[in-house]
C-alpha cells in the first residue's frame, strides 16, 4: 500500500491505545492485559498528573512508543521547554495547539530537533467543538475550514503531523500532501454496540475507515480499554 511506503515502520505501532485513567494501577493493569498486543500508548494530562513522568518513562523502557498528549498552548519558551522535557523521557509524539500560532509550533519543532524520534503533532480543532462554538469565541468560520487552515499553518511551521477526527482525514490528506502524519482519535470498534461503551465523539469512525481516508495512526481509547477483553476489543 502506498501509504505504508510513505510512512515506513511497524504497522502495529500505528494503533495507539489511549490510557485515559485516573490511577496508575488502572493504567498498569490495562498495559499488563494488553501485553505484546499493544506497542503504542497515549498518555494524556489526567494520567500524567496522577502518575508523574515515571509511567511514560517506564513504557518507553519496556519498548513501547509513547505519545505524550500535552496539548501545549503557551509562550514559545515554555512550549520549547516542555517539548525538551518530553524528548528526554524518550517519547515519540507530543502535541501542541495549532491555535497558538506559527511561533509556538515552530518553537516546538526546533526543541524536538535534538530528539530524532520525537514528532510534533499539531491539534487543529478539538473534536467536541461545533461551528457555533467557533462563532462564540469570535471565529467567523466553520470547523471544516478551520481544521484545514490550521493544518496548513502547522505544515508551514514544520510540524510533523496533525491530530484530527477521521471525518477530516481525507480533506487533510488532500491539503497536506503525502508526507505529514495524520493521527485520528474518535474511532470506535463495532463491538461497542454490544458492550454499550459510549463516547462523546460527534461522528466516530471505524479505524479501517480512518486509515483509508488518509490517517497514518489511529488512537483507540475506551473501545478497547473498557472492553471485557482489551486485546481483542470484544
Ligand atoms: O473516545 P476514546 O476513549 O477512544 O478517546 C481516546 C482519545 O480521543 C482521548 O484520549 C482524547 O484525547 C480523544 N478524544 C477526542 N475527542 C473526543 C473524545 C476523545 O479527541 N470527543
Amino acid at each position: 500500500m502506498s501509504e505504508v511506503r510513505r510512512h515506513p515502520g511497524d504497522p502495529g505501532r500505528r494503533i495507539i491505545i489511549a490510557l485515559d485513567f485516573d490511577t496508575v494501577r488502572a493504567a498498569e493493569a490495562t498495559v499488563d492485559r494488553l501485553g505484546d498486543a499493544a506497542k503504542s500508548y497515549k498518555v494524556g494530562l489526567e494520567l500524567l498528573t496522577v502518575a508523574g513522568p515515571g509511567l511514560a518513562a517506564g513504557l518507553v523502557e519496556a519498548g513501547k512508543d509513547v505519545f505524550l498528549d500535552l496539548k501545549l498552548f503557551e509562550i514559545p519558551t515554555s512550549v520549547a521547554g516542555a517539548v525538551r522535557a518530553a524528548g528526554r523521557l524518550g517519547v515519540t509524539m507530543v502535541t501542541v495547539h495549532a491555535m497558538g500560532g506559527t511561533e509556538i509550533m515552530a518553537a516546538a519543532v526546533r526543541a524536538a530537533a535534538d530528539f530524532p524520534r520525537l514528532k510534533v503533532l499539531a491539534l487543529t480543532v478539538v473534536t467536541s467543538l461545533t461551528d457555533p462554538d467557533l462563532a462564540a469565541v469570535g471565529l467567523n468560520t466553520t470547523v471544516d475550514e478551520q481544521v484545514v487552515r490550521l493544518a496548513r499553518l502547522a505544515r508551514h511551521a514544520g510540524c510533523h503531523g496533525v491530530v484530527a477526527s477521521p471525518r477530516e482525514a481525507a480533506a487533510l490528506r488532500a491539503a497536506l500532501g503525502p508526507d505529514m502524519l495524520i493521527v485520528t482519535p474518535g474511532v470506535r470498534l463495532p463491538a461497542d454496540l454490544t458492550t454499550g461503551v459510549t463516547t462523546e465523539h460527534a461522528r466516530p469512525a471505524h479505524p479501517v475507515a480512518a486509515v483509508r481516508a488518509g490517517a497514518t495512526h489511529v488512537i483507540i481509547g475506551r473501545s478497547l480499554t473498557r472492553a471485557a477483553d482489551p486485546a481483542t476489543g470484544t
